[in-house]
């Protein structure tokens, strides 16, 4: 650290347990003096530690700027360690993702009834589990699981006009079942109500309800979180939810084919993208 900063070590919390924890090293832009090493043998004295003093090159670079530049968006490539600016840059955009969602849920809670607002929490908990498993952009997940119901509400009418306004064409299937659309219709409001030109985010709401084949890894755990979200309580959903830790792929054919049950015992038509998924998943399972 800074010279500067070490002699007002004294402020910082837990100091003492910092030196028993670490040893210093003390760097200086300015040229070492006795009366320097004085001040920082005292400070190491009063806390019982220890601290070696460093001479480095007077290299003109300093925090302020760095965390200007930063704010300004421009690069600080070669002003620090790659690795360290790695870091910077994740939790930057963490921080962004979590400003994002904190104004999602503002609109989401305007937009949906509570039940609905709890559940499409529960699955932003359900698919980061989920998604703790996979190469996957998590900050991402949360923000497409949050969003996957955010037609849910509308109704029948709302969803085809929502439908038409946005060009997307109404199948034979979603016409009898206009909440089919919710995934679709979300999909268009996540990118144009909220904001969010993702490719990932809206394939992954938009395929929340049929499923596809070919889905990706990211469509999929949206897909399952969205079933074993701690609200869901219809029968078989906990050892779906036991499932989907031990075997992910088997736990999405038996979400799909839970789906299938319910439509075919209420005597619905199915969705022909339902059934390509189900194929699908058979496939490639070698099932
Ligand atoms: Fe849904
Ligand atoms: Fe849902």
């Amino acid at each position: 650290m800074g010279y500067d900063a070490f002699l007002e070590i004294d402020s910082w919390k837990n100091v003492k347990e910092v030196f028993k924890m670490a040893q210093f090293v003390v760097v200086n832009r300015n040229v070492e003096s006795r009366e320097m090493l004085k001040l920082i043998e005292e400070k190491c004295n009063k806390f019982d530690g220890e601290a070696i003093y460093l001479k480095v090159p007077n290299i003109e670079i300093s925090s302020t700027e760095i965390r200007k530049r930063i704010n300004e968006g421009k690069s600080i490539k070669y002003l620090l360690p790659d690795k360290v600016i790695d870091y910077i840059q994740k939790m930057t955009y963490i921080e962004e993702i979590d400003n994002m969602i904190h104004k999602i849920e503002q609109k989401l809670k305007e937009m949906l009834d509570e039940k609905r607002y709890i559940h499409s929490k529960n699955v932003l908990k359900a698919a980061i589990e989920l998604g703790k498993n996979f190469n996957v952009d998590l900050e991402k997940i949360k923000i497409a699981a949050l969003l996957h119901d955010c037609a849910k509400n509308l109704r029948d009418d709302e969803l085809l006009i929502k439908a038409y306004k946005y060009g997307i064409i109404v199948d034979e299937i979603q016409k009898i079942q206009p909440f089919l659309l919710h995934g679709p219709v979300g999909a268009y409001l996540s990118k144009f109500e909220f904001g969010i030109d993702d490719e990932d985010v809206f394939n992954a709401i938009y395929y929340h309800t049929t499923g596809r084949k070919d889905m990706t890894t990211f469509e999929e755990i949206i897909y399952l979180a969205d079933f074993i979200s701690i609200d869901r309580n219809f029968e078989g959903v906990e050892e779906i939810r036991k499932k989907a830790f031990e075997n992910f792929e088997e736990a999405l054919l038996m979400s799909c084919n839970s789906t299938l049950t319910y439509v075919i015992n209420r005597n619905l038509p199915i969705h022909p993208l339902t059934i390509e998924f189900r194929n699908w998943l058979l496939m490639k399972g070698g099932k």
